[in-house]
This record gives structure tokens, C-alpha cells and sequence, in this order.
């Protein structure tokens, strides 16, 4: 078989990369992008003597259809992925994200032989704040208004002004995405899903939770947030946790993220599918500082700031009643667990300042995105 991995040189292309059956030639398609690539800017030794490496942007690749012909699974992960940068650096997540996923698709329908199956590396960004009830009826959440937020009411309200509870994330739930991040990557799936019905193509739209274990980019402090907790309780750093860290998300190993993909790639018969992939646990955001500093063996030590950022939203969590019905039984492994190999790769890391995080925090001030609770 053979495989395109768009962002292959990425945290989960890395890891997908091993994954793919050995004897499989795999094209890889990356740009190595700066942020994502702080530490190092080069295709590692290990990447080339798996693929065929070619360093460009998805925007750019018109030149590279001889070397992608006859390809039968396309592995699109190429994106930009920072959902707070996403509200100011708008142009650039539309354009690489958007028109990147666009052109990549104007190469494919310029192969003689089409690929038998597309995979499309979505998020659960595309949800927005995601469906709720009161018991009785399901809502959609119009997005927390900012007036709310800053006088300190985290939760999603009705029109009475009671809190609503948080439901799983269901693929046939509406997509209202608050992010610029979020809406290019319902602008990926809708492209994707245009262009593959249009040519028979199957289409399988993996939509990632909180993708975390070793090897994610510790510098890059736009994304990953258990690299930034982790990285402030082993150094002692002072750790915000913003609104009043009982913010909830889906952690999800990244061992398991590649061993789904790699399972719909495989997968024998036609699967045209929006699978939801995370665990289906809800963790607070005190959860997992308590949980990394119990592996660590020091103090869970951080403050509950009140601040909080415009477009983020206030619970995810997956419902994989759909995966589980296409591809069989599904058990991730725990946060413990996946935390503890986590810390154990974190440990032979170079430790990281805190200065492009701040920085980052900064710019986020700067441009109105990163709000306080009043009073
Ligand atoms: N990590 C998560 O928590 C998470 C959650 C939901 C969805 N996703 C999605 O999974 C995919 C992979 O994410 P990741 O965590 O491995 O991110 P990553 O930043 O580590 O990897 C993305 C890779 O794509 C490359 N890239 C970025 N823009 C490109 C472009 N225009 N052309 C070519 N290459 C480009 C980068 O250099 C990088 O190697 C992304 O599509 C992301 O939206 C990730």
C-alpha cells in the first residue's frame, strides 16, 4: 500500500508514522512549520528512513504529483493548530488550513488513480461549546457571552439563566464553531466531504479531543496543555489554571489517536464516516495539574486566576458510541497511565523557559482575547 501523510513530521504524524504497516511506502508532505518545530527544523533520521520526505507547504505541492501518484490512502494532519493564535492570526489559519486542505485536493484530482480513501485529521473545535440540556430538551450554545464570563459565570446558561449540563460530543450534533482554529477545520471537512463524494472517495473525518503523550512540541506554547502544566510543576513555576479550573476536556493518548487512523486506513471495507476520537472521560483542568504532580511527586501548587480566553469553550468530551458501532471495542488508556509515560519522555527533554508561554499570554492581552473576571 501507499500512503500521503500530510504534517507527518508532526506530534501525531510521528507517531502514526511507526504505526503504518512496515512494508507500506508512506510520501510525507510537511512544511516544518516554525512553530511546530522549535527545537528542530529538519526531517529526523528516523522520518527519512520511513518516508519520502518532501519539505512544503499543502498550499504549494502542484509540483509533486508524480511522486504521490498511486497513492492509496491520503493522511491529511497538515494544519495550524493553535486555537487561541487562530483569533488574531486569522489570515494565515485560513489560508494554510483552508486553501492548504483546497490545493491539496486540486493534486489529488489531477492523479490518473485516485486514492481509495481520504483521512482527514479534524477536531473537536468544530463543535464549538457543543450541545446541553436541562433534563428535558437538547440546546446549542450561542458561545458564553463575554458580560457572563467576566463576572465569573462559567457555565453555559439557558434563557432563564440556570446552568444547562454539558453533553457529549455526538458526530450528528450541530457544528458552531467559537474559534477561527475551529471553523477552518469544518472548512477542511466540508471541502474534503464535497470533493470525495464528487469522485466515490471515501472519506473517513477523524475528529481528535485533547491529543497528549511524548514527543508533543514542548516550545511550541500556543497548543498542548498538559506540556505547559507539566513544564511549570517540574520546574516550580507558578501555574494559572484560567476561569476557575473546572474547565473539563477529553485527554486523549496519542499511542491510541494513531491506532485509530492507522485502523480506518485499513480497514477492508468502505467506510465513509465523522468518527468522534477521544475517551469519553471528562477531566477538570484541577484533575490533571493534581494528577501530573502525584506522578512527579511534588505538591499540586497553582492558582485559580478568574482570567479566561475569548473562544474558548467550557466542556468537551467525546461520545464514541459511533466509533465503537464501525471499528469494534474501544479502550484508551488512562490518564494515569498516559500521563506517566508522558513524564517519563518529559524527563529526558531540555527543560523549557516560561518566557515564550508569558509571551504568548502577552500577545493574547494585546489583542483583547485574554480576559479577567471583574472584582
Ligand atoms: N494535538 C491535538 O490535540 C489535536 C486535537 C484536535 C485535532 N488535531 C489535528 O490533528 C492534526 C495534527 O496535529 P498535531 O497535534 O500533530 O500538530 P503538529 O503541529 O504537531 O503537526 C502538524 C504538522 O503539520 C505541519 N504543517 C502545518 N501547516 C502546514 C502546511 N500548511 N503545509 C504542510 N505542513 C504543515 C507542521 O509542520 C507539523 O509538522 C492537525 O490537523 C490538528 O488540527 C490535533
Amino acid at each position: 500500500m501507499k500512503f500521503l501523510v500530510t504534517g507527518g513530521a508532526g506530534f501525531i504524524g510521528k507517531w502514526l508514522l511507526e504505526k503504518l504497516p512496515i512494508d507500506a511506502e508512506v510520501v510525507v508532505i510537511d512544511s516544518l512549520d516554525e512553530q511546530a518545530h522549535c527545537t528542530s527544523r529538519d526531517f529526523s533520521p528516523e522520518l527519512k528512513a520511513r518516508a519520502t520526505c518532501i519539505r512544503a507547504d499543502v498550499q504549494f505541492v502542484e509540483d509533486y504529483k508524480e511522486v504521490i501518484e498511486g497513492t492509496d490512502v491520503v493522511i491529511h494532519l497538515a494544519s495550524q493548530t493553535g486555537t487561541g493564535q487562530s483569533m488574531y492570526e486569522i489570515s494565515r489559519y485560513v489560508q494554510q488550513n483552508a486553501n492548504g486542505t483546497a490545493k491539496l485536493l486540486e493534486l489529488i484530482s489531477r492523479l490518473e488513480h485516485k486514492p481509495r480513501r481520504v483521512i482527514l485529521s479534524s477536531s473537536r473545535a468544530v463543535y464549538g461549546d457543543g450541545a446541553y440540556t436541562d433534563g428535558q430538551q437538547v440546546y446549542y450554545s450561542r458561545g458564553r457571552r463575554i458580560e457572563d464570563l467576566q463576572q465569573g459565570i462559567w457555565e453555559v446558561l439557558d434563557d432563564q439563566g440556570q446552568p444547562l449540563k454539558s453533553l457529549p460530543m455526538h458526530e450528528d450534533h450541530l457544528t458552531k464553531p467559537t474559534s477561527v482554529y475551529g471553523l477552518t477545520k469544518l472548512w477542511q471537512e466540508q471541502l474534503m466531504q464535497n470533493y470525495c463524494t464528487s469522485q466515490n472517495i471515501n472519506l473517513v473525518t477523524l475528529r481528535f479531543q485533547n491529543v497528549y503523550g511524548p514527543k508533543q512540541e514542548l516550545g511550541n506554547p500556543y497548543t498542548g496543555i498538559i506540556g505547559i502544566f507539566t513544564n511549570a510543576i517540574a520546574q516550580d513555576n507558578p501555574l494559572e489554571l484560567f476561569e476557575d479550573g473546572l474547565v473539563t476536556r477529553d485527554f486523549v493518548f496519542v499511542g491510541d489517536v494513531a491506532e485509530a487512523v492507522v485502523k480506518c486506513a485499513l480497514h477492508e471495507a468502505p467506510l465513509s464516516s465523522i468518527i468522534n476520537i477521544g475517551t469519553g472521560q471528562a477531566t477538570t483542568l484541577i484533575d490533571v495539574v493534581e494528577t501530573i504532580a502525584e506522578i512527579v511527586g511534588k505538591p499540586a501548587q497553582y492558582s485559580i486566576s478568574g482570567r479566561f480566553r475569548v473562544g474558548d469553550v467550557r466542556h468537551a468530551i467525546a461520545d464514541m458510541s459511533r466509533y465503537e458501532m464501525l471499528l469494534g471495542s474501544w479502550s484508551p488508556t488512562s490518564l494515569k497511565d498516559g500521563l506517566s509515560q508522558y513524564l517519563q519522555w518529559y524527563l529526558g527533554q531540555k527543560p523549557l523557559s516560561q518566557e515564550s508561554l508569558q509571551a504568548s499570554f502577552e500577545e493574547m492581552e494585546r489583542t483583547g482575547l485574554l480576559l479577567s473576571k471583574r472584582g
